[in-house]
């Protein structure tokens, strides 16, 4: 049995409220916890596989040109060597997320520097790894671009917009604003790093890996190696962290398929974290700048944005910074421009809210300079702001929630204690209070997912969806258990595997509201059957605690039929997509302390207010939140991409020197959901919340920054050296 729905109408009839097992929103402890803390969940790299050999990638070491010649006969005959694939088929970079398709292949041609060329495969990792390291490579090197200021940017058409005259309205405003920030390249910098094991059956391929959306990369992996998506299995049953890293299929799951192909063994490909920053996706650096126009009370009459980004030739992602500017605040006048360079850096993807981490956090920088501008408080201002209806398009809000967030968050967080900028001091540390909004587009995609329930009254769920960290096993059990009226411990989630329904993958933050809608219909359908069985109708049926209640009948689940009743769920975006604009919102409220000696920023307290439709889990939920909040930490204070100017190479590709917040860089986070329901979102009311809290976030901290020393830095992260020269300049 099957259940279609297509999101072509608001759902006003809220079901899940109707359910009697009381399970959605609670803080259910997440199933994969106690396997993961212990050490039993299998990640790619863990799985035992009989005859397996290692291959390790070698890469190149000049950043554009042909490769003339890979002198593998000079390794072949070391002990334990097995091959060297040079196949045209290994990827020159991963796949962009949702691709479903070959990314870049023949790695022939360089494009950037530590780009994957051959894979050297072994009886051991050690063996791999040290003949790689010495595999001789020639090259005829070409010229290439490696810096945004040596580009020459591309503006295409379809990535431009303008209604009004935003010059004209900047020309006659009482305020104005026209300023440029820079945010640097990031790393996602998922815990556990890419790897994947390869074996073959006959024609059919099984692959062990880490991804985030796998029936997307089922079809990326066949595509490359020109096989049919049916011939595939990929598993990915337990993710340690994706971040945008492994949305599409990347160098190393290819490299062992092939391998395995020709030596007629299972081959596993890990890759080392230095691999993972120079070979798999970075975050676009972004140049934007912002023009914000006024009236003598801070009301917007314009809005421009334009942001400079790059990514590597034939990559058709750009970072969407500008993403959010059209419908965050009102004005009549507005312009979008977006610049994109060819640059020979690492392949640019998606990381950690593509677009609105950056985009939102510079508009907002952009919003705290003007509430200096006017006089007007920066809360006030934002509230003065918030349009009726999306601003560009004149379409309703499916929901709107800032003026909740701005209100309970500046209360909660007491903000009526901000003072003027520089004012506030605790001997050596200078004391400021910043704010920010958050906002991030939702997005409902297709899903499937099987739910049955067998003869002894349990049920299993069943997709193809991920776990990335996020909870996933914990709200689709929840779902499950909600709608059939079963205890989570008769629910059990199977997750990870493409022999299941294709869920939506894990990305975009659209996993929860997808799948978990899939596995609502699929509920919503057995509930049918169950009826049937009654002879009652749907809507009349109570479900709780294993049992059904009926006209006052009470009759037990298990044993109510003979076998197992089976139903998939299928959930397809419709018109509520164009017909409505869809988003997320929330606020950020922080206290930092800047010392006024070294520089050094410490962030004091953080709190974060936010709404996303129906909240399913409010454990995982909140959790995503304080990772949220906490990358907001690290992209105000430290994270940065370095590259090379000479050959545009990572210089800082490891945890050591690519600095992510630790423990003691982040303060206790306090995190509010409010209460929601979006009927437009999905038929659960649910939208996605896994990358809010980072959209805007580091703007709080750089606001707060401002407000305590005084000193406004453009140019991101605000690191301790750039703080101390703007106070050395204006202070002192
Ligand atoms: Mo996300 S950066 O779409 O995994």
């Amino acid at each position: 049995m099957s259940e279609h729905h297509k999101m072509d109408a608001p759902d006003h009839a809220r079901r899940l409220d109707d359910m009697a097992q009381g399970l959605i929103g609670t803080a259910m402890d997440r199933p994969d916890g106690p396997l993961k803390v212990s050490g039993t969940a299998t990640y790619a790299h863990e799985w035992a596989v009989d005859n397996l050999c290692h291959g390790v990638l070698a890469r190149a070491t000049v950043p554009t040109g042909r490769v003339s010649d890979v002198a593998a006969q000079d390794i072949l005959d070391r002990p334990g060597i097995l091959a060297v694939i040079t196949d045209r088929r290994l990827l020159r970079n991963p796949a962009q997320g949702g691709a479903g398709e070959a990314p870049v292949q023949d790695p022939s041609r360089i494009a950037y520097f530590g780009q994957p060329i051959a894979l050297v495969v072994a009886e051991t990792f050690e063996a791999a790894r040290d003949a790689a390291a010495s595999l001789r490579i020639d090259y005829e090197e070409t010229e290439g671009t490696y810096r945004p200021e040596d580009a020459a940017f591309e503006t295409p058409e379809d990535k431009q917009s303008s209604q009004g005259d935003l010059d004209a309205a900047m020309a006659q405003a009482a305020h104005s604003i026209d300023v440029t920030y820079t945010t640097p390249g990031h790393n996602s910098a998922a815990m556990e790093p890419h790897g994947a094991i390869a074996s073959w059956d006959g024609d059919d391929l099984v692959l062990r890996g880490s991804y985030q959306m796998l029936k997307h990369n089922r079809k990326e992996i066949a595509d490359s190696l020109g096989i049919d998506p049916a011939n595939v299995r990929l598993l990915s049953p337990y993710v340690g962290g994706g971040f945008g890293s492994k949305l599409g299929i990347a160098p190393e799951a290819v490299a062992a398929a092939l391998a395995a192909r020709d030596l007629g063994r299972p081959v596993s490909v890990a890759l080392s974290r230095q691999q993972v920053f120079e070979t798999t996706m970075r975050r676009s650096e972004t140049r934007q700048r912002i023009r914000l126009a006024a009236d003598a009370e801070g009301r917007l009459t314009g809005i421009g944005h334009d942001a400079w980004v790059s990514n590597l030739p034939g990559e058709t992602f750009a970072e969407p910074a500008t993403q959010a500017t059209p419908f965050l605040y009102g004005g009549e006048n507005r312009q979008i421009g977006f610049h994109v360079a060819r640059l020979n850096r690492t392949c640019a993807g998606s990381v950690r809210a593509p677009g609105e981490a950056v985009g939102v956090t510079v508009l907002e920088n952009a919003m705290d300079e003007l509430a200096e501008a006017t006089g007007v408080d920066p809360v006030d201002l934002r509230r003065r702001n918030i349009p009726d209806t999306d601003p560009s398009t004149g379409k309703p809000f499916s929901s709107h929630t800032l003026r909740r967030a701005l209100d309970d968050g500046a209360t909660r967080f007491g903000w009526n204690q901000r003072q003027r900028p520089g004012t506030r001091r605790e001997g050596d540390w200078l004391i400021g209070l910043g704010m920010a909004c958050a906002t991030r587009v939702n997005i409902l995609a297709e899903a499937r997912a099987r739910v049955s329930l067998t003869a002894d009254g349990r049920a299993v769920v069943e997709t193809d969806m991920t776990d990335i960290g996020t909870g996933t096993y914990a709200i689709l059990t929840q779902i499950a258990g909600e709608m059939l009226g079963l205890p989570l411990d008769r629910v059990t989630t199977r997750l990870g595997d493409t022999d299941l329904p294709p869920g939506s993958g894990s990305g975009g933050s659209m996993g929860a509201s997808s799948t978990g809608s899939a596995v609502y219909l699929a509920c919503r359908n057995l509930r049918a059957q169950i009826a049937a069985r009654l002879d009652c109708a749907e809507t009349d049926l109570t479900l709780k605690d294993g049992k059904a209640i009926a006209a006052n009948k009470t009759t037990d689940l298990a044993g109510l039929s003979d076998g197992t009743l089976t139903a998939e769920g299928h959930i397809e975006p419709g018109k509520t997509r164009e017909e409505t604009r869809q988003a997320t919102f929330g606020t950020f409220f922080t206290e930092v302390a800047v010392n006024a000696v070294t520089g050094e920023t410490r962030v004091r307290r953080m709190q974060g207010t936010f709404a996303a439709g129906r909240i399913l889990n409010h454990k995982t939920a909140r959790s995503q939140c304080i990772g949220g909040m906490t990358f907001g930490i690290g992209m105000a204070l430290t994270e940065e991409l370095m590259h090379d100017p000479r050959d545009g190479h990572i210089v800082n590709r490891d945890l050591a020197e690519y600095h992510m917040p630790v423990n003691a860089d982040v303060p206790q986070i306090d995190v509010v959901l409010l209460d929601e329901r979006d009927d437009w979102a999905s038929p659960i009311q649910a939208k996605g919340i896994g990358e809010l809290s980072i959209c805007g976030a580091g703007a709080a901290i750089t606001n707060a920054i401002y407000n305590a020393s005084g000193v406004r830095v453009r140019d991101y992260p605000a690191s301790l050296d750039k703080i101390l020269a703007g106070l050395d300049d204006g202070r002192g």
